[in-house]
């Protein structure tokens, strides 16, 4: 869930690493620490809270205060460490803040991760007089590290990887050795390839600016970097292993905020161009370029599984209504967190397709190691190139969307329906839906653009909509997920209870909620026979004078049944397949807006992180 980021080379290391932890900021931020080497010792330092001080407010605790004087950084190191972390094992506190630092004070590392027999490891180091600083199970490995080491600072490496259980990955600098160790297995971890330098983190970002040059470690990898850009990646039992060097896949523009307030609202915004990019290169030659990227599909597909977490699983959910609705294969879409605990029945000719914006999230890929030892066909539709589950499954989509750096997900989403579309289409055999399904694609960056004429609108309305105590969103059929995903949207940045219902469901249970405290959102779009109902529904809220507010593309149908004080917002019409893009946008917007409008932390919401790589 952390960062990790670790620099070795000629220039001063601490401001590299500094601004990597600004960057990886967004995978986990309680608390941030830095470890180098100074004066033949390892100095660390620590703070609660942010990295930046213009994060927080007058007098609040962030690291750069405590790095930097006159607004230059008052220490220099070759060789450095930096995490921003995720609390699994112990409060946020700087205590518990990495890097931890072995009792001799040899070794300092950063972990990502879980030790899973940290407990057993911790009782029998501190049977033989070892020392914790620390509630966190990332000390053992400082401690290890140091019991083990008998002048060969990578066997003692080694030796302490062969005592640990779990997920990790983790960086360790030496006090006496000029080298700089990473180890995976489990967490990501990638290495940066400069002029004369090397930059070991959890992802591109800390060094897209210096080097596109970029080797993915696999699990049970290491890699140990020296001066002068030298490097050797070997397995945990130390035979060398070549890898490929891989060019990063964006530029540094793509990570920056573009003159917008936030992230979030930059991605919110992104999305008629990233949505294009998910379909463009494909849809003019549909049936070959699905061929290479879902190669060897059973010709008798007996069901398409989406497996997800969080907003992957909703649009996951999306793919199930067009599965069966069009394809007419039986589907389901499985919260993967669930899926891994109940010996789930799987058949060879079942489809497996694992949807994951980060492609770290670990409950998804157990998920999806659990259905390939099945024997099931096993794929995934992942954003982040080259990441764990994008290798894991082996083939299916990227979503070419970009970098996603705001927390709560929003291009992804919209991507990963355009993928599970294409996926879809590549099952039905009639050339008549192909090609409406294209038309409408294309026309989607344009719809897009309408989508935001209603954003001075939601901003307006916002102050009103941020009063309320409590949402309900409503949805049904194919835009039931875009219930859940609205509402969790509202959850997640702007800390307000939502839920997301069927509208079916609502009138058994949920409208005894109705009152002045809480707002109905409904999406009421595309075909008559599931809008009308819908409608039903909203008329079952206004008779008990409920307020609403409602997305929908005809408008004048609606309008019948509200009150000068209900909210619309006009969608344009589309294709039922792809209406859930249209329909989450001003969704999106709506919670971006409230949760703008009551201060809070949108990029950064407070217990959340970006990669879950916790089971
Ligand atoms: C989205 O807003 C959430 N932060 C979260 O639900 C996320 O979608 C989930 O953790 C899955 O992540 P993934 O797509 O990277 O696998
Ligand atoms: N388990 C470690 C801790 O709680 C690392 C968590 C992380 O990956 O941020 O400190």
């Amino acid at each position: 869930m952390c960062g990790i980021v670790g620099y070795i080379g000629n220039d001063n290391g601490i401001e590299v690493v500094f601004n990597g932890l600004v960057r990886l900021e967004y995978r986990g931020y309680d608390s941030v620490g830095i470890g180098f080497k100074e004066n033949g010792k390892i100095k660390t330092i620590k703070s609660v809270g942010r990295i930046q001080k213009s994060d927080v407010a007058p007098g609040m605790p962030n690291l750069e205060e405590k790095l930097k004087e006159d607004g230059k950084f008052k220490f220099s190191s070759h060789i450095v460490i930096g995490h921003t972390r995720w609390a699994t094992h112990g409060a946020p506190n700087e205590r518990n803040a990495h890097p931890h630092v072995s009792m001799s004070g040899r070794f300092a590392i950063v972990h990502n991760g879980i030790i899973e027999n940290y407990y057993t490891l911790k009782k029998e180091l501190e049977s033989k007089g070892y020392k914790f600083a620390s509630e966190t199970d990332s000390e053992v490995i400082a401690h290890l590290i140091d019991y083990f080491y008998d002048s060969d600072f990578l066997e003692a490496v080694k030796k302490t990887l062969t005592k640990l259980n779990g997920a990790y990955s983790f960086l360790v600098i030496s006090q006496k050795d000029d080298v700089l160790i990473g180890t995976k297995k489990g967490s990501p971890l990638c290495v940066g390839i400069g002029d004369n330098e090397i930059i070991i983190s959890s992802d591109e970002m800390p060094f897209v600016d210096r080097t596109k040059k970029v080797i993915y470690l696999s699990d049970n990898e290491l890699v140990v970097a020296q001066f002068n850009g030298k490097y050797d990646v070997k397995s945990f039992e130390g035979i060398n292993i070549e890898k490929e060097i891989k060019e990063v896949p964006y530029d540094i523009e793509a990570i920056t905020k573009g003159g917008y307030k936030h992230f979030m609202l930059k991605e919110i915004h992104e999305q008629s161009m990233t949505v294009k990019n998910t379909f463009i290169s494909r849809v003019d030659h549909i049936d070959t370029m699905l061929r290479d990227n879902f190669p060897n599909l059973p010709r008798n597909i007996n069901r398409v599984i989406y497996l997800g977490c969080g907003t992957s699983l909703y649009a996951g959910m999306v793919g199930m209504y067009i599965t069966e609705r069009y394809a007419h294969v039986p589907s389901r879409a499985e919260y993967a967190s669930e899926f891994i605990y109940r010996d789930p029945v799987i058949f060879r000719n079942d489809v497996c397709i694992a949807v994951s914006q980060s492609g770290e999230t670990a409950d998804t890929k157990e998920a999806l190691r659990i259905v390939k030892g099945k024997g099931a066909y096993i794929s995934g539709i992942v954003n982040t190139v080259g990441s764990q589950i994008a290798r894991l499954a082996g083939r299916g989509m990227y979503l070419h969307a970009g970098p996603e750096i705001g927390v709560a997900s929003t291009k992804a989403f919209t991507s990963q329906i355009i993928a599970i579309n294409l996926f879809n289409m590549l099952l039905i055999d009639n050339n008549s839906y192909k090609q409406e399904m294209i038309n409408e694609m294309k026309k989607l960056p344009m719809k897009i653009g309408e989508v935001f004429d209603t954003e001075d609108y939601i901003k307006d309305i916002t102050p009103e909509i941020a009063k309320y105590k409590s949402f309900l969103y409503l949805g049904r059929d194919i835009n039931y997920p875009v219930a859940l995903e609205g509402a969790l949207k509202m959850k997640e940045i702007a800390y307000i209870h939502a839920e997301g219902y069927s509208s079916g469901e609502m009138k058994h249970g949920p409208i005894a909620l109705v009152d002045e405290n809480m707002l109905s959102v409904f999406i009421i779009t595309g075909e008559k026979k599931i809008y009308q109902k819908t409608l039903n529904n909203l008329i079952e809220i206004k008779a008990r004078k409920g307020n609403v507010l409602v997305i929908t593309d005809n408008v004048g149908e609606v309008k019948k049944y509200l009150d000068n004080d209900d909210y619309v917002v006009r969608v344009p019409c589309t294709i039922p397949q792809l209406s859930p893009i249209i329909n989450i946008i001003p969704l999106q917007l709506l919670a971006y807006y409230v949760a703008d409008y009551l201060g809070r932390e949108i990029d950064k919401p407070r217990n959340l992180a970006k990669s879950v790589t916790v089971e």
